[in-house]
């Protein structure tokens, strides 16, 4: 049997579809990314902005010209917004045979059970993948006034410590060098005590382990304890992503962030000062329920004084259950798209910047792929890299003098 799987949204995702493909592969069918060529197919769905669900609306329209063709095809709609859209799916979507939402998704070797009768089940495969993530938390508690994950994804809990120490040296068993620890605010971690920093040196301890990566932060939650481990921990990579969401006071409290500009950049600020090579990439969201130029330009402004290693910037999309959701969405299509436009510019020239002074320099690289004679790989700061290669380097980390720059990647030689 053949699946196709689609991955709409964030990391979370990325690992939920990871899971039903090492399931699929494991009772025996095979992954295909022709869809026309599938016997099962997948889509896993995200909730935080109206155009993710637009775009899987789209993608089920072609899910369903399949269908018409083929009649026994299996198709279900997993994720985020299978479970707060459930009953429209199975409106609008009468082709579709299963709806699984983010919660239960655990739940989808049942599932998948009712329609595809496996027989046997296959030794578990080893993995090829260089890195693998890790969930380490599930839901979220912090009701972000526009955010929509609380209520799809539930209330913030926290997996038992030895349960991820395991997973992780299954995955470093398998040939994995770097993990990605996953949770929607990774700083609350509290495993009956055990929080954040004290995970990672736990796992840091794992022999064979070559780099840990976590996201995302809460810079309310974010720990001065948290920085002194970052700084004094090899394996923890250089990149903490910490999204800021506005540069203006009113925005924030707003949105429920529970910290102003002051403290973010206080923060932001002692990061750098222990960790000096570290990189800080952000997400803001631009158009918020009243917005002003003022609090733009302080966004703007915050931007330029901070100066991000990559910035996300999102037009604010209004999420049913959302307490924004009441306030009017009065910024216009056409402000917001100036306000991303103006924004995007000035931070991609800043990271174009940041990352030019990498040039002549010697930097590590956990190479993850190899196609065309053409390495690619990541350094400890989470940028991109790519080195001609007569040799496949996967999963071995090289050194490479960086040679160019661009806003989201670098190019280089690989050093003998
Ligand atoms: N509209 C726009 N952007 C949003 N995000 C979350 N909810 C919304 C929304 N309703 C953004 C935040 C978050 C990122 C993953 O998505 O910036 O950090
Ligand atoms: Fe959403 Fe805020 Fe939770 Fe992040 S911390 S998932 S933005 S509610």
């Amino acid at each position: 049997m053949n699946f196709f799987i689609e991955t709409i949204g964030c990391q979370m995702n990325v690992n939920d579809s990871d899971k039903i493909s090492d399931y699929l592969v494991n009772h025996g069918c095979l992954k295909t990314t022709d869809m026309a060529k599938a016997d099962l197919v997948i889509l896993n769905t995200c909730s935080v902005r109206f155009s993710a669900e637009h775009k899987a609306y789209s993608l089920l329209g072609r899910i369903k010209e399949h269908k018409d063709v083929n009649p026994n095809l299996i198709v279900g709609v997993v994720g985020c917004m299978a479970q707060h859209a459930y009953k429209e799916i199975k409106r609008r979507c009468k082709f579709v045979d299963f709806v699984l939402g983010a919660k239960n998704i655990d739940n989808f070797s049942q599932i998948i059970g009712k329609y595809v009768p496996f027989e046997y089940s296959f030794k578990k495969q080893t993995s090829e993948n260089v890195f693998r993530y890790v969930t380490i938390m599930r839901g979220c508690s912090n009701f972000c006034s526009y955010c929509i994950v609380p209520f799809v994804r539930g209330p913030e809990i926290s997996i038992n410590c030895g349960e991820i120490c395991d997973s992780v040296k299954q995955a470093v068993d398998s040939g994995v060098k770097e993990i990605i620890l996953l949770g929607q605010n990774v700083n609350s971690y509290n495993d009956n005590g055990i929080n954040f920093t004290k995970l990672l040196r736990q796992v840091s301890k794992i022999d064979n382990l070559k780099r840990i990566r976590f996201m995302t932060n809460h810079p309310k939650d974010f720990s001065e304890e948290l920085i002194d481990e970052i700084a004094g921990n090899d394996k923890i990579c250089r990149h903490i992503h910490l999204p800021m969401q506005s540069g203006s006071d009113n925005i924030l409290k707003a949105m429920n962030r529970k910290y102003t500009y002051g403290q973010y950049k206080s923060l932001f600020e002692r990061i750098k000062t222990k960790i000096p090579e570290i990189n800080i990439t952000s997400d803001v969201i631009i158009g918020f329920p009243g917005e002003t130029e003022r609090d733009f330009s302080d966004t703007f402004k915050a931007s330029q004084d901070l100066k991000f290693g990559g910035l996300f910037i999102f037009k604010y999309s209004p999420r049913p259950n959302t307490s924004a959701y009441k306030l009017k969405d009065d910024v216009t299509l056409n402000v917001k798209k100036q306000r991303h436009t103006l924004l995007l510019e000035d931070s991609n020239e800043i990271s174009k910047a940041l990352n030019g002074r990498y040039i002549g320099k010697t930097v590590d690289v956990l190479v993850e792929k190899y196609e065309n004679k053409v390495c690619e790989g990541r350094n400890s700061q989470n940028l991109k890299i790519f080195f001609d290669s007569d040799k496949n380097y996967t999963g071995e980390i090289v050194r490479v003098s960086v040679t160019r720059a661009l806003a989201n990647s670098l190019s280089g030689k690989m050093i003998l």
